[in-house]
């Protein structure tokens, strides 16, 4: 009796891994790369896509040249508030301006990502501290609890990257820094 229900129990996961991975190409085993680009693939929260892609992995798959992106980054960038905090383009108000060339705690992809998804406080208890300082200090809320996919946060962040006008150099973060 038990096993039966196992068994079943088993069948209908494996047949719904299968359908979650639809993309899967049957060449993969040929130079297939190390891990799916980060973006990619089913949809998570910003959250879970954050704790389940090792440190340094994200990337954002937008570019910011890209302006179906870029304004609906700034939609849900409004919609979810930002604004009230980084100001209508990101460059500051109470809060640090998202536009310079200083990074808080990186400006890499991966760490902005993080930032957003967890709040600064979670991201400090992975192990992060800050490294440069804004006239402003203080904790970032947890946004990405509040998203409801991975995309969304992507499509925010290219917005945030089109509105950049510190040196080019530092876009993603400065060398050395
Ligand atoms: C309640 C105010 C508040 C809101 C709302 C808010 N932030 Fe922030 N944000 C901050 C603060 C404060 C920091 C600095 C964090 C630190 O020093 O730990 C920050 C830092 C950042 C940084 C890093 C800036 C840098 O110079 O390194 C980014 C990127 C960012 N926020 C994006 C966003 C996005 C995107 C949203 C909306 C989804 C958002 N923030 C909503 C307060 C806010």
């Amino acid at each position: 009796m038990l096993n039966k229900t196992v068994t079943v129990f088993v069948a209908a996961l494996s047949s719904s891994l299968l359908y979650a991975a639809p993309q899967a190409t049957p060449d993969a085993a040929q130079g297939a790369p190390a891990a799916a680009p980060a973006g990619t693939g089913s949809p998570m929260t910003p959250v879970q896509r954050a704790d389940s892609a090792p440190q340094g992995s994200l990337k954002n798959p937008y570019k910011d040249d890209d302006a179906d992106v870029v304004a609906a980054g700034g939609k849900l960038y409004l919609s979810y508030g930002c604004n009230g905090c980084h100001g209508g383009t990101g460059g500051g108000g109470m809060c640090p301006p998202l536009t310079n060339d200083t990074w808080v705690y990186g400006g890499d992809d991966d760490t902005l990502f993080r930032l957003v998804a967890y709040g600064s406080q979670t991201l400090q208890g992975k192990g992060y501290s800050r490294k440069a300082q804004e006239s402003v200090v203080g904790p970032m809320p947890q946004m990405g609890q509040l998203m409801k996919t991975d995309d969304e946060l992507w499509r925010i962040l290219t917005f945030v990257r089109s509105n950049y006008h510190g040196s080019p150099e530092c876009k993603f973060g400065c060398k050395g820094s």
